[in-house]
């Protein structure tokens, strides 16, 4: 026995070097665990592949109504609204609502339609692929500020 832990000294813990590298080693996993818990939101970003592909299927399916940038079809009315008897299509950046509503039901509103009759969402119900919905919306989720991603995320997207 003595014989054995003789012909390997290096690994004593009462040698300072093994002693220096273990306290390294457990600070190290010290960090990592403690970076993991504080990751504000947790919730990940969408990739920069996923949003560029979302950006392009927005210009050319959903621009037209929700305007540049997702501001809205009129950004002084961000929420909607109506024009004579027409929908306002909302801003689907952080100034609209859509942020109140799951994404389940965001997606229903763009593979089906909205809800009301006059919805002009219905024309564009089955335009886009599950997928396509999934990086239109990945899109204009990106542009929320990270106040309204952590919440949303935390809160409403449950
Ligand atoms: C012809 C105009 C028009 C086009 C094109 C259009 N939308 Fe809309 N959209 C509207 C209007 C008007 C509303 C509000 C009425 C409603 O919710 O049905 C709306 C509502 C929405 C909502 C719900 C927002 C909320 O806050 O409740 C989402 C999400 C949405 N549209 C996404 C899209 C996407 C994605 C596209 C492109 C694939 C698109 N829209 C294309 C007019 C349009």
């Amino acid at each position: 026995m003595a014989k054995s832990s003789k012909s390997s000294p290096s690994w004593d813990i009462q040698n300072p070097q093994v002693r220096l590298a273990a306290v390294t080693i457990g600070l190290g996993v010290l960090a990592l665990a403690l970076g993991f818990f504080w990751l504000p939101g947790g919730k990940q970003r969408p990739s920069p592949q996923m949003v560029a592909q979302g950006k392009s299927i927005y210009e050319a399916n959903c621009q037209v109504c929700h305007g540049p940038n997702a501001q809205g079809q009129d950004p002084s009315q961000p929420k909607g609204g109506m024009i004579g008897d027409r929908m306002l299509a909302p801003a689907l950046n952080h100034t609209g609502h859509a942020m109140h509503h799951p994404m389940k039901d965001l997606k229903r509103v763009i593979l089906e339609g909205g809800s009301a009759p006059e919805s002009p969402m219905r024309a564009v119900a089955g335009r886009l692929t599950s997928d396509q919905a999934n990086a239109v919306m990945a899109y204009f989720m990106n542009l929320w500020p990270d106040d309204v991603w952590d919440y949303y995320h935390a809160n409403i997207n449950k």
